[in-house]
Order: structure tokens, then C-alpha cells, then sequence
């Protein structure tokens, strides 16, 4: 299994260098409060993570029009969970709305949400996320870290679904966002 988190830091730390009035140190560290998850590196601009029908996308959520249930949402992280609220109007999501990805082996599979009545696939783990630096890390059994994430362009521009690449296969079609807390 190889890991992916010494390409993304290097490539973090070179941009941190480049102004050296921002350097803060890398930690291990979780957002208080309740904050949401942006990607970089799909657009010019940054994006939003958002829900729909139980599957993470990134992009403006109002062009997606699909989804019978669809919201912008926020995530508070407690006990390496990524616990989700919805922020569009009108719309509220189950208290047991999980962030998870798929950890299985030599597949890339899309990172969705637990609750409201969408079955979780058999694989889906909801827990060992943590943050290092603003940047969302999956911690493997092992205790490496990795930011494994891909995103592929859906039907509508610039909206990418969102998925993750635990054996870090490096797809074709798929982009390699960075996903970030907002604070
Ligand atoms: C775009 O993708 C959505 C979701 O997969 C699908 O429901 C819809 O039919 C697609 N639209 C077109 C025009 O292909």
C-alpha cells in the first residue's frame, strides 16, 4: 500500500514557505465549533463539499439539480467522526449523518453520508478522520495518515462527485482535490 500524504505536504509546505509571514507549524488538530469542508484544486476557485442523497459532491450546490434531497452542510468532529447538519433552508438532515468513505482495498469509491433512509454500503467506516493542519486526513490502522481523496466531474460542469482512493491508485478521469476545513 503506498500513501499519498508526503506529495500533498510537500506541495503544502512549499506554498506555506513561499510567505513565510503565514507559516504556522503543521499539527495534528481538530476544528472546534462546527465548521465546512472546502476542496481545492478542482477549479480556480475553491469549492464546497455538499450533500446529496447520501453522497458527498464538491461545487456549487445549487446547480445540482438532481438529487431529491440536496443541501449545503456544516460538520462538527467528535471522537474521529465528522458529524453533519444541513444549512440549506427548508431541509434538516437525520442527528446520525456521518461523513464515511469506503476503505477497501485497490478500489476507488465514492465518500457519501450515513442517515436518512440511504442504506450505508457494507464497507463504509465513519470513523479515524482527523485534521492536520485545516487539511481532512483519513487515519489508517496503522496510524499513517493520508488525503487520499479523487473527484470526478459529474454531468453538470464543476460539479465533481467525490471519492476516495484508499490504495491510492491515482485513477484516470478522477482529480486529486485537497479538502480542507473552512476554519
Ligand atoms: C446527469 O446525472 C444524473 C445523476 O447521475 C442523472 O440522474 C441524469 O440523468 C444525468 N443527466 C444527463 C443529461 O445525462
Amino acid at each position: 500500500m503506498k500513501f499519498s500524504i508526503l506529495p500533498s505536504v510537500l506541495a503544502l509546505a512549499s506554498s506555506v514557505l513561499a510567505a513565510p509571514g503565514t507559516l504556522k507549524p503543521l499539527l495534528k488538530r481538530n476544528p472546534s465549533g462546527s465548521f465546512s469542508l472546502v476542496a481545492y484544486s478542482l477549479d480556480s476557485s475553491v469549492v464546497d463539499i455538499f450533500y446529496s442523497d447520501g453522497i458527498a459532491y464538491a461545487g456549487d450546490s445549487s446547480k445540482w439539480t438532481y438529487g431529491s434531497v440536496t443541501t449545503d452542510v456544516t460538520f462538527v468532529i467528535q471522537d474521529t467522526e465528522m458529524i453533519t447538519t444541513a444549512t440549506t433552508s427548508g431541509v434538516t438532515l437525520d442527528s446520525d449523518t456521518l461523513l464515511y468513505i469506503r476503505p477497501t482495498e485497490d478500489e476507488v469509491l465514492p465518500v457519501g453520508f450515513t442517515g436518512n433512509g440511504v442504506t450505508a454500503p457494507s464497507d463504509a467506516v465513519t470513523t479515524n478522520f482527523i485534521f492536520y493542519g485545516t487539511w481532512l486526513m483519513w487515519e489508517y490502522d496503522d496510524g499513517t495518515l493520508s488525503d487520499s481523496f479523487r473527484a470526478k466531474e459529474t454531468n453538470v460542469t464543476g460539479v465533481y462527485e467525490l471519492y476516495y482512493d484508499y490504495s491510492n491508485l491515482y485513477p484516470s478521469g478522477y482529480k486529486t482535490p485537497i479538502v480542507k476545513s473552512s476554519s
